[in-house]
């Protein structure tokens, strides 16, 4: 089993390159499905998730290539509709095959997905926005049925802007008659994204990222070539892993507009902030303030997946920080690991009460992905050595994270034990 060693307590120093985000290149590569023809993905990360999503789709026919930043996806030859067990257990992303699949095939045979434990994390929303364009499903034990039947453009209004059920609503609503209309969609960048590969494979669509978001349905068939975005929830990730250590670090590759809300925590915490362009340097005192209320709330609130991160630097703060997890019912499984490096956390159902204090090192246990990153920020401000096991959540999420850290300085090793 892997872990990070990690020697804390100095100061971040350096310049790294942003990664393309995991968030946008999961739902994109499940959308190559569509074209059935070839699309060309520039700026892929290499992460175990995007690994998997690969194997979905070898599994489905496709032809999928790797070289170094870019993947390439052949979905011609694709020939089934159903996800095997195993996969769908590999990333809760999985499910996102739902709608390419039944919008190919017709029909399409999945499993509950898995994914981090932080919630239930149903798919409720997925399948009654399915079931309104016309899709028949039937939940035998854990499996998915569905057949596409005659499918609908329709309005599809959302409860809540659940950003998997959006993009599995516009992946289905490719293959619909009519207009589908998705009304309280997510409104995230990587949504945009979608939107972006879509058009460029000839679908009509507008509105992503707004709250309402109008297909024409046709499906898409174009090869297609993309970039994907910047990963947001990386980029956050260094920014408080800077803001926990001190120092000064420059980002590049990044999009300063999609981490407005992190920004603006770091810097009432005492940093100082410049951005322009693709590119975001952060100063950070010696020890940062108490951070301002953060409330998790659906883009552009502030992002739940930077909640962990944020809640490590606020552990080292001169003050007292407050956060409130909106979006997820067990998202504060990290505070007891931090705990083990003396964070001072009172956690009250969806509240969190941090004071600030000088952490030291601990050996401490990924609990999620981004809980598993704010145990390496707090780790890498803490004093003394510190060891981060279960580091295959981390995996799921983080391109060259040992790499990237070295380059700031960090002194941050990943071993074999065991
Ligand atoms: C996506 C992101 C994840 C992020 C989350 C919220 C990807 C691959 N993952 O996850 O990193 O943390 O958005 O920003 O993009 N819900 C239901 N029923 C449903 C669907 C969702 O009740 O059918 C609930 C969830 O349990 C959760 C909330 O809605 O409480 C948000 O979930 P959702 O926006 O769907 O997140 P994901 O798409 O799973």
């Amino acid at each position: 089993m892997s872990v990070y060693r990690v020697q804390g307590g100095r100061p971040l120093r350096g310049k790294i390159p942003i990664s393309g985000a995991k968030n946008s290149v999961l739902p994109i590569l499940a959308a190559t499905l569509l074209t059935g023809g070839r699309s060309r993905l520039h700026n892929c990360p290499d992460l175990r998730d995007v690994g998997s999503a690969i194997r979905i789709l070898e599994h489905l026919g496709c032809r999928v290539l790797r070289e170094e930043g870019d993947i390439l996806v052949d979905s011609s030859m694709a020939n089934r509709w159903d996800v095997p067990h195993q996969l769908m257990r590999e990333m809760r992303s999985s499910v996102i095959f739902l709608g390419p699949i039944l919008a190919r095939f017709g029909k399409a045979q999945l499993s509950l997905p898995g994914g981090c434990d932080i919630g239930q994390r149903p798919i409720d929303l997925h399948l009654a926005a399915l079931r309104r364009l016309g899709v028949k499903i039937r939940e035998q034990g854990g499996d998915i049925l569905c057949e596409a039947g005659d499918l609908r453009g329709q309005d599809v209004i959302l409860s809540f802007p659940s950003v998997g059920a959006t993009e599995n609503t516009m992946l289905t609503a490719t293959a619909c008659t009519g207009v589908t209309r998705i009304i309280n969609a997510a409104r995230e960048p990587e949504i945009a994204d979608l939107q972006e590969f879509l058009r460029k494979a000839g679908a009509q669509v507008q509105g992503g990222g707004e709250s309402v978001i109008q297909l024409s349905g046709e499906l898409p068939r174009r090869d297609v070539e993309h970039t994907i975005l910047p990963d947001r929830i990386e980029t956050a990730t260094y920014l408080c892993a800077a803001a926990a250590c001190g120092g000064e670090i420059t980002l590049t590759e990044a999009e300063p507009e999609h981490v407005g809300t992190v920004l603006q925590c770091v810097s009432e915490a005492g940093c100082t902030v410049r951005s322009g362009g693709r590119t975001i340097t952060l100063w950070a005192p010696e020890r940062i303030k108490g951070i301002a209320p953060v409330r998790t709330m659906p883009y552009p609130g502030f992002p739940t997946d930077a909640q962990a991160p944020l809640m490590a630097a606020a552990c080292t703060a001169l003050g007292t920080s407050v956060f409130l997890e909106t979006i997820f019912e067990n998202r504060f499984r990290h505070a007891a690991e931090l705990a083990r490096m003396g964070a001072d956390i009172r956690i009250s159902g969806r509240t969190a009460i941090v004071n600030g204090t000088q952490l030291h090192g601990a050996r401490v246990r990924s609990t999620d992905l981004r809980g598993g990153a704010a145990l390496v920020v707090a780790a890498l401000a803490a004093q003394g050595e510190s060891v981060v096991e279960d580091i295959s959540h981390i995996d799921r999420g983080y391109e060259k994270l040992t790499d990237k850290l070295t380059a700031l300085g960090c002194q941050i090793e990943r071993l074999k034990e065991g």
